[in-house]
């Protein structure tokens, strides 16, 4: 994978909820590079300040653009908000290792997403379904009847969010063909509660076999699908959502404690930012 730094127009920068932006850049060195689960660090105007970089996920990936989705948080993302199409802006990536797929091509995807935890499972939720189009569901046998094709590759996205603003992109997975579920801690849209829950109820209901489970969100919610997923021998893959200043794996300032009984550390910008639960300590 190479990683470019280049000055890239903005094609859209739109609010799409309040605080949500989608900024749509176009850029076909770094769209036809990326891969879900990666993201740019991104220079949120031309001058000094803000100095570092800020990281976004790739929301999207075409052949020629790609698109990102921020909450606005501080100085940064302030900025980045103010940007109006035509201008342009310094983008390095794509950095770090994306989401493997599910191994298997039937049976349920699980993809679990808290607040803006939202923004790289739609890239993912996309590639997956591309995938299983091509693919096809693999062959069971019958007793003595021949084969017949499995029930093809199901996705589930189960999403949490404060409120029914902060719900966003639910039309896009929905034209994908993906069964979305909602809970807010606040009730104000959906059943209350959070996307745990929601993980806890799947298990026990979903149809066939989980390949997988993907989750992004605030670090809490992470530990929770950990532990909820402990000793399931389902592939469980966990994007994390680090504070960064460089990004290229120099600072050290994203590291996480990896699992094991001697003291060793990984970066979040480059043995990341998706880690296969085991890989760390939450
Ligand atoms: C790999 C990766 C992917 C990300 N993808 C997205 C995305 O797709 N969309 C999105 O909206 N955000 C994403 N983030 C978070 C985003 O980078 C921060 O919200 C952003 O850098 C804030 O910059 P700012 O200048 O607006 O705020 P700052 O002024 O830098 O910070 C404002 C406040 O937010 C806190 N803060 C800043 N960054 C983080 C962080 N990463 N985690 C927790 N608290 C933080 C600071 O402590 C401070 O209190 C991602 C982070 C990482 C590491
Ligand atoms: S952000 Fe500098 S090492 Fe990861």
């Amino acid at each position: 994978m190479v990683m470019q730094l280049s000055r890239c127009p903005i094609s859209k920068n739109q609010v799409i909820a309040p605080g949500y932006f989608l900024m749509e850049i176009e850029s076909p060195e770094i769209a036809g590079e990326a891969e879900p689960g990666q993201f740019v660090m991104i220079k949120t105007r031309d001058g000094l300040e803000p100095l570092l970089r800020r990281p976004l996920s790739l929301h999207r990936i075409s052949s020629t653009s790609i698109e990102l989705l921020y909450q606005v948080i501080g100085k940064g993302t302030q900025s980045l908000s103010r940007t109006r199409p035509g201008e342009f802006l310094d983008l390095l990536g794509p950095l770090g290792k994306p989401f493997p797929l599910p191994k298997s091509n039937s049976g349920s995807t699980l993809l679990v997403a808290g607040g803006m935890g939202i923004a790289p499972i739609l890239a993912l939720a996309e590639k997956i379904a591309k995938r299983s189009k091509v693919l096809p569901a693999p062959r069971l046998r019958q007793a003595g009847k021949g084969q017949r094709s499995r029930a093809p590759l199901k996705i589930h996205l189960l999403y949490g969010a404060k409120n029914k603003a902060n719900l966003v992109r639910i039309k896009e997975f929905q034209k994908l063909g993906v069964e979305v579920k909602t809970v807010t801690e606040d009730g104000s849209a959906g059943r209350k509660g959070l996307a745990t829950n929601l993980l806890r109820e799947s298990l026990v209901s979903s149809p066939g076999q989980i390949s997988a489970v993907y989750a992004c969100g605030p670090r809490p919610m992470l530990k929770s699908v950990a532990r909820i997923m402990k000793n399931k021998k389902i592939p469980l893959y966990l994007s994390l959502e680090e504070m960064m200043a460089c990004g290229m794996g120099a600072c050290l300032g994203c590291s996480v404690r990896a699992k094991g009984k001697e003291i060793h550390y990984l970066r979040v910008c480059q043995d990341g930012p998706v880690f296969e639960t085991g890989e760390i300590v939450l």
